[in-house]
């Protein structure tokens, strides 16, 4: 790892001249709101969370802002749609929204993508903070400014880029998630690894039990290091002209399967990852790129931690034409031209355009048969 990450609170700037954030992570970051607040003038705070976090953690918030107004809708992946934003935007401009109001996004990554669309929509762009509830939340979805709802086409396809002014990782939240979305969230972290950093892939490889048990050092030290990833990724290319794409390792194969599950339970968006991380690990594996003994180490690992590793884990009988149908409603590709972000080596990857149909058939047609 590049940096030596200290114990205690660690603090990120994601570089984006007048847009630059930080983010705080770590035991009680919540306090930095406080210091925060103190040196703005909000004329009205709404919090957004969803049912679940607000029963769990919301009366912490609250100590720190009182008069804040408090919007609470359903939780799961069907609030980022037309339906939900137009019923929170419309409830908040009820109760009395302007341009000095602030939006706190407070949940995992349906929350801080729907609030963060909310809050780059109303009014044309209001302030908002995110402070991220599940693992996943915190190493990926909080940072970087990516806002979006989705539609029938597919996911995330209507959104903005929008970033906020200040993201709290406050770890204490993470004691109340299931092992489930701990392991969903681990996908991300990983995937940092794979595209980055070896040294850090390394730690994982030696450390993820302290991560499923909360170990709160190894954690701070893990969302730390995925932050200053994406960080630096982000800073150099906001708008994913270029490498931000390669925060997409994983992704294309992973889209495949949670639309074909329709975003349900059944598949939670970091399994999808993780599955598709090792689809993407075998193409690159047939591109001649990793040897097949790092793909063994690559598979080794997600085993060790129990990840998905083979979609019959999840159901038996996927069906394969959908499953390349739902590959081009994909954003990624241009003009039906197959992109993939692949591995060069374990901590080096690359967007790789132009991908011919049959070399996603065959890492498909691989991993619906086998039993690994
Ligand atoms: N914007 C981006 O760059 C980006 C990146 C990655 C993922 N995403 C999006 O993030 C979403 C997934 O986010 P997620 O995995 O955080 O899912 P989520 O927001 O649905 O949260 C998962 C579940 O955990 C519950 N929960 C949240 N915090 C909790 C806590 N502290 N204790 C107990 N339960 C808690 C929620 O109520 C929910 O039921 C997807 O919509 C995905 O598209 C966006």
């Amino acid at each position: 790892m590049q940096n030596k990450i200290l114990l205690g609170q660690n603090k990120i700037s994601v570089a984006l001249q007048e847009r630059s954030y930080d983010i705080v992570i770590g035991k009680n970051a919540l306090e930095n709101l406080v210091g925060f607040l103190a040196t703005k003038t909000y004329s009205k705070i709404f919090i957004i969370t969803d049912e679940n976090v607000a029963k769990l953690h919301l009366p912490r918030l609250k100590a720190i802002i009182p008069n804040a107004e408090i919007v609470i809708t359903e939780a799961g992946e069907q609030t980022k749609s037309f339906s939900f934003l137009e019923k929170i935007c419309e409830e908040i401009l009820a109760k009395g929204i302007d341009r000095k109001s602030l939006i706190i996004a407070f949940g995992g990554g349906v929350i801080g993508d729907l609030s963060g669309f909310i809050a780059a929509i109303l009014l044309r762009g209001i302030d908002f903070v995110q402070i991220p509830t599940t693992l996943l939340s915190c190493v990926d979805s909080s940072v970087g400014g990516k806002t979006a709802i989705n539609s029938k086409s597919g996911k995330n396809l209507i959104g903005s880029f929008y970033q906020p002014k200040l993201v709290i990782c406050d770890l204490n939240f993470l004691a109340t998630l299931p092992l489930r979305e701990i392991k969903a969230g681990y996908g991300e972290v990983v995937k940092y690894g794979l595209i980055r950093d070896l040294e850090f892939f390394e730690f994982l490889e030696q450390n993820h039990q302290r991560i499923f048990s909360l170990d709160y050092e190894v954690m701070a030290k893990i969302i730390t290091r995925s932050c200053q990833i994406k960080a630096e990724i982000v800073a150099a290319d906001e708008r994913e002209s270029g490498d931000r794409a390669l925060l997409n390792f994983g992704h294309t194969f992973g889209h495949t399967f949670e639309t074909e599950a329709k975003y349900s339970n059944e598949l939670l968006h970091g399994e999808a990852v993780a599955l598709g991380m090792l689809m993407a690990a075998k193409m690159s594996q047939d591109f001649g790129w990793i040897s097949a003994a790092d793909f063994t180490r690559i598979l080794a690992h997600f085993k060790d931690c129990d990840l998905v590793t083979n979609p019959n884990q999840i159901r038996q009988n996927w069906n394969e034409e959908n499953l390349t149908n739902h590959l081009f409603h994909d954003k990624k590709h241009e003009n039906k031209n197959l992109t993939f972000i692949l591995l060069k080596k374990i901590g080096t990857a690359v967007v790789e355009k132009n991908v011919e149909l049959k070399k996603f058939k065959k890492v498909l047609q691989e991993f619906l048969i086998a039993k690994q």
